[in-house]
């Protein structure tokens, strides 16, 4: 049987792309290897939001292509964000690439894999998905592409435009994998709280998700603040079934900034929208993306960002020091900011950051939480990795067999990023 290797880099939307040309290759008779010794075909699944990113999936590409050598036969295939960007460019730089499949081309991947593959009669073999994030948690992408150009991102240009999944098209991926055991589900999109499929919008998908039977949590990333409706904190703070977690990445604390960002919000519209869900859905985790070094962002500018995360505290955060994409609008700004510079603006909010994360995760010591266990935790016996209705990762100590449970527990201890519980009324 042919075997397929896959490297993934970049967001949840990767990870949701690559399962799904694995489910169509699994159907063609392919096995899945976890290296890449000895596979017929390597996919490398690729992100082009930073420089470094792409440096670091091209290092990677570079490497297959020469470990070719060895392997007669074998095909490597880039597929992706940074496949879209540079298309058959690559092909030119890295002439071992036999194929490209850019991030526009998921819209029809099951042609795309037909075209190279031909399914033969019989073939038609179901798998389990070998990238959901454990055996009971799983995504399910509901909206792709952006249309809001943002100026740094370069999304808008690799993803295209958005598009809404149907309906009935989610409801049945839901059911199906609710029905093999799934117990979370992580509804995905680059915003996808702006999710609109025929007069569906996310504040009601959720609330008729929240309603199937077996579902015991819903997550979902990422949305944007702009989308962000009175309707959603009302869904968020009615059904039990919605975790108490939103990642709204707020990107910057000046409104001069938010402006050039084209980012369509005011950080005090941003607080105003987050007080209110702080007050409606009690004991909320926030997180968020933050960026520093937007070109012509001045010191005080980037006081304002570090001001609004100390007011708002969120529980984690990814951050990240601006990087032109060509192709957008600020990649013609003058940066005007040295790259000293933004690394010391990216490390003194990473240093605030973690400190108040350790704080948040303190702070829950003693509360009692509802977990999810999602799998053992590899290094210690009789312990289960799990998540709480908020977005901590909780340890706990308990017998065999407790994947896709619900416990209640008190955490009685944080190391880090981290809450140790014990089982509570068991
Ligand atoms: N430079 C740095 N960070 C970026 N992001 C998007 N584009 C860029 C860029 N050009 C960050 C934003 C976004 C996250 C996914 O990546 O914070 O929310
Ligand atoms: Fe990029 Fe902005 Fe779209 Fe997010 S909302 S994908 S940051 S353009």
């Amino acid at each position: 049987m042919p075997s397929v290797y896959f490297q993934t880099f970049g967001c949840q939307m990767n990870t949701a792309d690559s399962d799904a040309i694995y489910q169509l290759l699994a159907q063609r008779g392919f096995v899945l290897n976890d290296s890449c010794v000895g596979s017929d075909l390597i996919i490398v699944n690729t992100c082009s939001v930073r420089e470094a990113a792409e440096k670091r999936a091209l290092a990677r590409i570079a490497e297959f292509a020469n470990g070719k050598k060895n392997h007669p036969g074998q095909k490597l295939w880039v597929i992706g964000c940074m496949a879209e960007r540079l298309g058959d460019a690559l092909k030119k730089d890295i002439p071992g690439i036999d194929n490209i499949i850019g991030a526009k081309q998921m819209e029809r991947i099951d042609d795309v894999i037909e075209s190279q593959f031909p399914k033969c009669q019989g073939d038609d073999k179901t798998s389990s998905s070998i990238f959901q994030k454990t055996a009971v948690t799983d995504f399910v992408p509901v909206m792709r592409g952006c249309d809001n150009y943002c100026a740094y991102c370069v999304v808008p240009y690799v993803r295209g435009r958005e598009m809404s999944v149907p309906y009935d098209v989610i409801e049945s991926a839901v059911k199906q994998k609710v029905g093999a055991g799934i117990r979370e589900i992580t509804f995905l999109g680059q915003n996808v709280n702006s999710y609109n499929h025929g007069g569906i919008d996310f504040p009601e998908l959720l609330s008729r998700m929240a309603g199937v039977d077996g579902l015991e949590r819903i997550r979902f990333t990422t949305s944007h603040p702009k989308d962000c409706t009175g309707r959603l904190i009302d869904v968020m703070a009615s059904s039990p079934k919605i975790a108490a977690h939103l990642h709204l990445p707020f990107q910057a604390g000046s409104d001069r900034i938010l402006a050039l960002m084209n980012r369509r919000y005011t950080a005090s519209q941003y607080r105003g929208f987050i007080d209110t869900v702080k007050k409606r859905v009690p004991g909320v985790d926030l997180t968020s993306d933050i960026m520093v070094g937007f070109p012509s962002e001045t010191d005080a500018e980037f006081r304002e960002t570090l001001a609004l995360v100390r007011d708002i505290r969120f529980t984690a955060a990814f951050m990240f020091a601006y990087s032109p994409r060509e192709g957008t609008a600020a990649a013609l700004m003058r940066e005007g900011i040295s790259k000293a510079e933004k690394l010391a603006r990216l490390s003194e909010l990473i240093a605030l950051q973690t400190e108040i994360t350790r704080e948040i995760y303190e702070k829950s010591v003693g509360e009692e939480l509802e977990v999810l266990v999602t799998g053992r935790q590899q290094k210690r016996d009789r312990a289960w990795m799990g998540q709480d209705r908020g977005c901590k990762r909780v340890l706990i100590s308990c017998e065999e067999g407790v994947a896709g449970m619900i416990f209640k527990v008190r955490a009685v201890k944080s190391s880090g990023m981290t809450l140790i519980a014990e089982r509570v009324g068991q």
